[in-house]
């Protein structure tokens, strides 16, 4: 039993917009992510922070999905920018009966307890989102289910995953690091950077927090084993 965690699966088995586009980074990534994914059992939890499917809406996603649910794996999902799929917790949790999807659940305004940790998480923000005037309200509001979900945690060691990176060489969202301060977090995993911005990428400790990268096409589309 292990918890593992990888974002920004990017699948697109139905919505047609492969990412083996982007080069040699990403090929055969589909078959890359079912050889990673088979070697885990019923027994791992795997946290995948977000960009999960490229299907606009449910029906799009559904193929996604149902290739996602064939590993036995428990799967907790933030949500990524990209996922335009996303839709409210209860139109999800329908759409999993409908499917007989029984291995996936949200991660959002909760906290999934995994022995004595709390796994908590939400989608963050990041300067992409900076508009003019400052758009302090989707910020507040990410803030704020950042704190529900910590809150959650009711205390236990905290490990925390975000799809947008709090902190990246030249960019820093001091709301979300003065949250994770404040709740003592422990990790900090976060998706998003792919292709050159890996490179811009912080990972060590800060504050007590240790930040680390999981995006697929940095982790070779092999989920990170983040504990026992
Ligand atoms: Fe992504
Ligand atoms: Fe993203």
């Amino acid at each position: 039993m292990a918890l593992y965690a990888i974002g920004d699966l990017h699948l697109s088995l139905t919505a047609d917009k492969s990412m083996e586009v982007f080069g040699p980074a990403w090929e055969n990534y589909v078959e890359r992510i079912e050889a990673s994914l088979s070697r885990l059992t019923e027994e791992d939890v795997l946290v995948l922070a977000g960009d999960t499917s490229w299907g606009i809406d449910l029906a799009e996603a559904e193929a996604d999905f149902l290739f996602l649910d064939r590993f036995p794996c428990k799967k907790y999902l933030i949500k990524g920018n990209h996922d335009y799929w996303w839709t409210t917790a209860a139109k999800l949790h329908r759409f999993f009966e409908q499917h007989d999807i029984h291995t996936m659940a949200m991660l959002h305004n909760n906290c999934f307890f995994y022995g004595d940790y709390a796994i908590c998480g939400t989608r963050g923000w990041f300067w992409e989102e900076e508009q003019k005037p400052h758009n302090s309200k989707v910020l507040n509001r990410e803030v704020g289910r950042l704190e529900t979900s910590l809150k959650a945690a009711e205390g236990r060691p905290i490990l925390c995953f975000l799809h947008y990176p709090p902190l990246y060489q030249g960019y820093r969202c001091p709301e979300i690091l003065d949250v994770l301060k404040k709740y003592h977090v422990d990790l900090c995993c976060y998706g998003h950077l792919h292709g050159p911005a890996i490179r811009r990428r912080i990972e060590g400790t800060e504050d007590g927090t240790e930040f680390s990268l999981i995006s697929a096409d940095y982790l070779g589309f092999c989920p990170k084993k983040i504990c026992d």
